[in-house]
């Protein structure tokens, strides 16, 4: 299964270093068969002497050039990183990322060959109106996106619990990954308030083969223990 850690806008790079090399000393001593994905933030990237995956949160659909504020190709080739979150709801809904602005970073960095983190979920008001309304959502977050790309992970993370302790129950959250599935191959992550004491459940589900964390994976301590949690259920 796929664990996937999103520090978002937390942890200095001396606390990432610290994160990353508690979770390292784990792995190595662990026989742990789980994927393990950690997003820094971008001024904490570097090139880690571990097994982890390491990702970035976001970058523009460039090598370099005039994009202020941004990061491109060059900055994560110098660390080696060859994979990306796309889509992510806060790129979205806080920092206004339209479906085209997405759909090109997608393709610049699927034409690079990077792994693809692409996440896709609903806001409060179409979850009310049913999941007839909640796929036919998640179908607009995929226009543009190759999703025959073979290094693609996708990410179900519905808006309204993503930081928020609120979660779509297990049922909502199996049926809404067994239909992605039928025209989704890649693995499917859930994102949104998962937190230690339901991992288990969680990543017991069918459909579900991997999870997307964010304020409960922040302590390495917690993270660790999600890991523990797939590598038992694999
Ligand atoms: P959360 O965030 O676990 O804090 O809800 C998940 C995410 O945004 O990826």
């Amino acid at each position: 299964m796929i664990i996937a850690s999103n520090f978002k806008t937390n942890h200095t790079r001396a606390s990432t270093q610290k994160y990353i090399s508690e979770v390292t000393n784990f792995v190595k001593n662990s026989s742990s068969k789980s994927e393990l994905i950690v997003f820094p933030s971008a001024t904490s990237l570097d090139k880690f002497d571990t097994s982890i995956t390491i990702g970035a949160q976001n970058a523009y659909a460039t090598a370099n050039g005039a994009f202020t504020g941004e990061i491109g190709l060059d900055q994560l080739d110098e660390f080696e990183i060859k994979t990306i979150l796309i889509g992510h709801s806060e790129r979205r809904h806080v920092l206004g990322e339209t479906q085209e602005l997405i759909s090109s970073k997608f393709n610049f960095y699927k034409e690079q060959g990077f792994k693809i983190v692409y996440c896709v979920g609903e806001p409060l008001n179409v979850r009310e109106q049913g999941n007839k309304a909640i796929l036919e959502y998640i179908d607009t977050q995929l226009v543009g996106i190759d999703l025959d790309y073979n290094d693609l992970i996708v990410a179900y993370e519905p808006v309204w619990a993503i930081g928020t302790g609120l979660t779509p129950s297990n049922e909502d959250i199996e049926l809404i990954h067994s239909t992605l599935k039928k025209t989704i191959k890649s693995p499917i992550l859930y994102g949104g308030s998962v937190k230690v004491n339901i991992a288990k459940d969680i990543l017991s589900l069918k459909s579900v083969d991997g999870i997307l964390v964010g304020s409960g994976a922040l302590k390495s301590e917690d993270y660790i223990e999600m890991i523990k949690i797939s590598d038992d259920l694999a």
